[in-house]
């Protein structure tokens, strides 16, 4: 009872299963190095405004020290019994250094303490995510910029669409990954005001200095009301939401590689170090890694729904509810930044197999458009012309495999449907490889577009 940091008005403790089901120990110690430097902060400013002696502040910044110390070479005593990082820090300041450790509580509650914690570990963790993604984003774009000779089909509902530079592929993923980045940004202006000075729910009597501590914590500004700011928890949610999108973004990466691999494409080899065997078939290479980026998925997904149900209905003012915010974060933080590290990795190594790209490409009439455009330009109606090289379509279809692509088709048929298609021009506009050239639209998959990309891109991430 007597390290009970609550205990004055209690005659009995919780029985051990209720110290068991309310402690939070078992993960919001990953709150610590958060806890340490806003306990340091806000002695700072105890003893600025007179609360504190300058003895004391420097005795409690050292204690704080130690506490770093022995939580990173494992010698800190666990106690359940303390319930979570904020009690045991508290304790841990008391037994060493008495009553001035009984001061270090002083206008602030858990509360306030405990949000201020989490917005720390939010803010570091956005800025290391980001990063991260930078570095995915880079081993992208020297993805695109190695493969820039390389035509492949754009895939529109899994069916071949058009040709296009292999390097649109990866430069779309750079573009969502750079929204994920923005969104990451945006979350962090959110997440960096702090709701230290709030206390349990409206503050203190005591003249405390909320902007000094803002200042010494690196935050934007404090939060300005102290009932949300003990209860709001948005941050963490838009934090989820981000890891959520981010999870998306790989899956689908994932999700396109695994079927490259596969034999019936044939895109890729995927590097034998980021896949596994069977313990049955001896012949197979199983793309793990990809997979598991796919499947863990539902982990972010998860972790969303999880806060969204945690959060629902709560009144203002701290609820202890409010507890289960950090396990589904940190579940998902934790395995949305493994697969971007990872990812990264895999980008690094990507080759794709342009022999036998070159044997498919010209499958699927990916030149179909093309031509269609060149009609066009040649002052068809797109109607018409649409409808004409559907026949070519057609024909070539219906000749039952001794004619795979347009041009393959006898140039008496062409000239039946348009004697445009006869023309020399016209076989300039058939084959994968001429319709990849042909393409000149800003953003692109055409050759002048994707090296307008690399450029921008490589400005802007600064390889
Ligand atoms: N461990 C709690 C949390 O993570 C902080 C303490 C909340 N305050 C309280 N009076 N029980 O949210």
């Amino acid at each position: 009872m007597a390290e009970k940091i609550w205990g004055g008005r209690f005659q009995e403790s919780p029985t051990a299963a209720v110290e068991a089901f309310t402690a939070s120990i078992g993960y919001d110690i990953r709150l610590a190095p958060a806890d340490i430097k806003l306990s340091k902060a806000h002695a700072t400013m105890l003893c600025s405004c007179g609360l504190l002696s300058a003895d004391e502040t420097v005795d409690l910044h050292q204690v704080l020290g130690e506490a770093e110390t022995s939580l990173k070479n494992g010698t800190f005593l666990i106690d359940p019994a303390l319930e979570d990082i904020h009690m045991h820090l508290e304790v841990f300041l008391t037994r060493r250094l008495g009553d001035t450790g009984r001061k270090i509580h002083t206008g602030r509650s858990r509360n306030d303490q405990v949000a201020t914690a989490f917005r720390i570990w939010c803010r570091d963790h956005i800025d290391v995510l980001t990063l991260n993604l930078t570095t995915l984003q880079k081993a992208l774009v020297c993805c695109a910029e190695r493969h820039q000779g390389a035509i492949i089909p754009a895939y529109t509902h899994w069916q071949r669409a058009q040709p296009m530079v292999a390097s649109q592929h990866f430069l779309a993923h750079v573009e969502r990954l750079d929204r994920d980045r923005q969104r990451l940004r945006d979350t962090r202006s959110r997440v960096n005001l702090l709701p230290l000075g709030s206390a349990a729910a409206v503050g203190s009597s005591l003249p405390l200095n909320r902007e000094l501590v803002a200042e010494l914590l690196d935050f934007d500004g404090v939060c300005t009301n102290s009932l949300d700011a003990t209860s709001d928890r948005d941050f963490a949610l838009d934090f989820a939401y981000n890891l959520m999108m981010i999870a998306q973004h790989l899956a689908s990466m994932a999700e396109e590689w695994i079927m490259w691999s596969t034999t019936e494409f044939d895109f890729v080899q995927l590097p034998d170090r980021f896949c596994t065997g069977s313990s049955i078939m001896p012949q197979k290479k199983n793309p793990d890694v990809l997979e598991l980026i796919r499947g863990r998925t539902g982990r972010a997904v998860g972790a969303l729904m999880q806060l969204i149900t945690t959060v629902k209905g709560l009144p203002l003012g701290y609820q202890r509810d409010l507890q289960e915010d950090k396990i589904p974060l940190f579940t998902s933080y934790d395995s949305v930044s493994e697969s971007v590290t990872l990812l990264a990795a895999l980008v690094d190594e990507m080759e794709l197999k342009d022999a036998s790209i070159q044997k498919s490409i010209h499958r699927g009439y990916l030149d179909a458009t093309s031509v269609m455009e060149f009609l066009i330009e040649q002052g068809t109606p797109m109607r018409v012309a649409h409808e004409k090289v559907g026949k070519l379509v057609h024909a070539a279809e219906s000749a039952g495999g001794s004619v795979v692509t347009l041009n393959d088709l006898p140039l008496s048929v062409l000239e039946t449907i348009d004697p445009l298609l006869a023309t020399p021009q016209a076989s300039l506009a058939m084959g994968a490889d001429h319709a990849a050239r042909r393409l000149r639209s800003q953003g692109g998959g055409g050759h002048q577009s994707v090296a307008n990309q690399i450029k921008v891109w490589n400005d802007r991430l600064s390889l």
